[in-house]
């Protein structure tokens, strides 16, 4: 691999931290420069045996610099300032913000289920949302074989998808503090509202949803409804997904074109005392996405049931950048 330049934008943040932790685990090969806000301009950082300076991000960063890969995560507004600007450079800005992911010259990318997409991309590749990214991992060998028609999304999910503020809502809520950054405590509670209410009163992440996992399985004929909520978890969301299918399936068979999915882990064995199906505190701070519970829904002709856990910090953000980043180093090649 060549070695090329990268810029971690929001470096300082729960999702920036985490591109520096599986950065160095997979000694991706490359040059760092790492930006975050004002607020953190000038803060030290050891990271990889060495002390790198934080600097703010401005107009400039990308004019002054050249850069071959810009990772992002400072929410959709830098985004929709920056990721522009750092395209117009040559550089190659992979998004975790919602901002660009329905545009439709934009790629939104899962390396298990859609690197081709990945060569269409002018600039701007974007990162999924957390919730969906460990869905489709799975949905895509069984739309493959089955063809899905409907899904049914419920999720719970971990505080660390709200960034810090919500992490400290639960670390403080816990000792009776009230929360700062989420609507209402979240110690002892769930909170049926993950991201602002839309017209038809689903919210935002449930709106993500329904449309990235179309865009991703490249079907905008799935019918797809999703409830998304908060729980009192730190890392990994847990997810039960309910599927029909057209075509009709053999449960064991179903339950092999999964396991044969790459980067997935099944927990799918009730008996087995240790295992009988995956936690978060299986998942947290793991790769993989974890799947069990598989079962018939006895309720429709042709469906099926199953309970889908992974660490919404690196499969649902970092790590999956991160994949997309080694894929287009390959390419540079
Ligand atoms: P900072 O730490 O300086 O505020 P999280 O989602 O965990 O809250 O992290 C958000 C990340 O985005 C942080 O690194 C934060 O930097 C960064 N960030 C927020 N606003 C900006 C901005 N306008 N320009 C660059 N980075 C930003």
């Amino acid at each position: 691999m060549k070695n090329c330049k990268v810029a971690v934008v929001g470096a300082t943040g729960l999702v920036g931290q985490s591109f520096l932790s599986i950065l160095e685990e997979r000694n991706f090969p490359a040059e760092f420069v790492l930006f975050a806000s004002a607020r953190s301009a000038g803060k030290k950082i050891n990271w990889r045996g060495e002390e790198y300076t934080v600097r703010e991000l401005n107009e400039s960063s990308f004019a002054d610099e050249k850069f071959d890969i810009a990772l992002f995560s400072a929410g959709a507004g830098t985004s929709q300032k920056f990721a522009p600007l750092a395209a117009k450079t040559g550089c190659v800005v992979i998004d975790n913000s919602s901002y660009w992911r329905m545009d439709p010259e934009v790629p939104l990318v899962v390396p298990e289920v859609n690197p081709q997409d990945i060569e269409k991309n002018k600039g701007i590749i974007a990162n999924p949302n957390c919730s969906t990214i460990q869905a489709v991992v799975v949905l895509k060998p069984l739309h493959d074989k089955y063809k899905i028609k409907r899904i049914v999304y419920s999720t719970y999910q971990a505080v660390s998808g709200g960034g810090r503020g919500a992490w400290l809502d639960l670390e403080n809520g816990l000792k009776g503090e009230p929360p700062k950054k989420l609507p209402f405590p979240i110690a002892s509670n769930c909170i049926p509202q993950i991201d602002v209410f839309t017209e038809t009163d689903y919210t935002k992440e449930e709106v993500k949803m329904i449309e990235e996992t179309k865009k991703i399985l490249g079907d905008e004929s799935l019918k797809i409804t999703a409830t998304c909520v908060r729980v009192p978890v730190f890392s990994a969301h847990s997810e039960s997904v309910n599927i029909e299918f057209y075509d009709h399936f053999e449960l064991d068979e179903l339950v092999d074109a999964i396991r044969q999915q790459q980067n997935v882990t099944m927990f799918n064995d009730t008996a087995d005392s240790a295992h009988p199906y995956p936690m978060a505190i299986d998942a947290a701070g793991k790769d993989n996405v974890f799947v069990g519970r598989i079962r018939r829904d006895f309720s429709v002709e042709s469906g099926v049931n199953l309970w889908v856990v992974a660490d919404n910090i690196r499969k649902g953000a970092a790590l999956n950048a991160i994949q997309i980043a080694e894929i287009l180093v390959k390419n540079f090649q």
